[in-house]
């Protein structure tokens, strides 16, 4: 389970800086890669060159390298890293990271950091005792750290080996089950999942298009909550505005069907599924104008040719497993279209939103949503927000990858 995961293991000035060799040993032995940074006090109790020829890797302490000027990026390394370990975590480090006080590159990764952080306490029985330390850990592990601590540690009862640095092994065991944890959360993690959001704006000449209302809100909720449960997503939206958070979102903006067709072919054949959230111009300019149009008196006509139909062209395409889910837009007989697009683009299920609906559809923060599946059978949903919608959508999804 720690095969491939990249650990910052942060050593800090106790006399159980030994045992962070032997903690180093085992990490590397399950296929961890591990980067130790070191406290100033930490070298004064295990020599950096012991830990450097144990992770494979040097030893970084300061910001910078003195000799030739390289610069260590904290928020890199807190980026870069799976899950960060501080052990042993002296009372002052601990301190150091409850007020912010980034005096050394340990510290400061801790505050950059976006991956899961534990902290193996080691100090003196009075140092652990004191009110300060105590109320250290307990804002540590409000924060979301956990706290590494012998079973027979503060937190049982007793004050038998309070402060004492959890044995390496039990550490490792510990990193290995939060890893096995967090998997289980992460259903969709081997999946790669294609997304279509936003609209597409066909040209009328160079300063004007068609277009239609869609914030590409839906489609980014989507997008997170795809990203959140493990898959890797393959996000391609029209022109909006709005940013993508998750690093497992893979962005590729588009303006035109044309263009959204073409790069959903492109990624259909590598993903496992597709969600077409995307509110698509079913028409474009036959031959759209080089120059603006100028006003005249007279009426315009334009000659409109359809667009191709993605979700239809993914839904024929789509190879055993592969699900294919689309969304219908209403205003009237909603139920009767829906299920009308359901088979027409062969789809494996059908999310539909009516504009009907107060606080449904375009550009809001809510939907309201009903999902129709290839069995012709309809579950509806409250009014919810576009986040939690999302999540409906993508428990559907799973149950159909897992049958299909
Ligand atoms: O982006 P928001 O402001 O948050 O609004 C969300 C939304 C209303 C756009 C979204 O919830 C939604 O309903 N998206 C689909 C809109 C739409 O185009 O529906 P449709 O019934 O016209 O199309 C049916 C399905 O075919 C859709 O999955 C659509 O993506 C797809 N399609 C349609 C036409 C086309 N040429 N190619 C397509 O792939």
């Amino acid at each position: 389970m720690l095969k491939g995961k990249k650990i910052v293991l942060g050593v800090t000035g106790s006399i159980a800086a030994y045992k962070s060799a032997v903690l180093l040993r085992l990490l590397v032995k399950k296929g961890a890669e591990v980067q130790v940074l070191m406290t100033k006090a930490g070298k004064e109790f295990i020599t950096p060159v012991t830990l450097s020829a144990l992770s494979g890797k040097p030893v970084l302490g300061e910001f910078f390298e003195r000799g030739d000027g390289t610069w260590h990026s904290h928020v890199d390394l807190g980026l870069w890293a799976d899950a960060m370990l501080i052990a042993p975590a002296t009372a002052s480090t601990m301190g150091k990271m409850v007020n912010g006080i980034c005096d050394n590159l340990l510290v400061t990764t801790y505050l950059s950091a976006r991956c899961p952080v534990f902290v193996a306490p080691a100090m003196d029985l009075d140092m652990f005792q004191h009110p300060s330390t105590l109320q250290n850990m307990t804002t540590l592990q409000s924060w979301g750290c956990t706290i590494i601590e012998p079973a027979s540690g503060a937190l049982a009862s007793g004050l038998e080996g309070k402060g004492r640095m959890e044995e390496p092994e039990a550490i490792v065991q510990l990193l290995e089950d939060w890893f096995v944890g967090a998997e289980k959360k992460k259903p969709l993690s081997a999946k790669r999942i294609l997304l279509t959001a936003g609209p597409t704006y066909e040209a009328i000449d160079p300063v004007r298009f068609i277009g239609n209302y869609s914030s590409g809100k839906m489609g980014f909720a989507l997008a997170e909550e795809l990203a959140a449960r493990g898959a890797r997503v393959e996000l391609v939206c029209g022109p909006v505005h709005l940013k993508t958070v998750h690093p497992n979102i893979h962005r590729s903006s588009v303006t035109t069907a044309a263009e959204m067709l073409a790069a959903c072919q492109e990624l259909f054949p590598l993903c496992d599924g597709a969600i077409m959230a995307a509110a698509v111009a079913d028409y474009r300019v036959a031959q759209p104008a080089a120059q603006k149009i100028k006003r005249s008196g007279e009426a315009l006509s334009l000659q409109l040719v359809p667009n191709p139909d993605i979700a239809r062209e993914l839904g024929l395409q789509k190879r055993p497993g592969q699900v294919v889910a689309g969304f219908a837009l209403e205003t009237v007989n909603e139920e009767q279209n829906a299920r009308l697009k359901l088979e027409k683009k062969n789809l494996d299920f059908i999310v539909l939103n009516s504009l009907a609906e107060e606080g449904a559809g375009f550009m809001g923060d809510t939907n309201k949503i009903s999902i129709i599946g290839a069995d012709n059978k309809r579950r509806d949903f409250p009014l919810k927000t576009k986040a939690e919608v999302a999540s409906d959508i993508v428990d559907h999804l799973e149950a159909c990858l897992i049958t299909n």
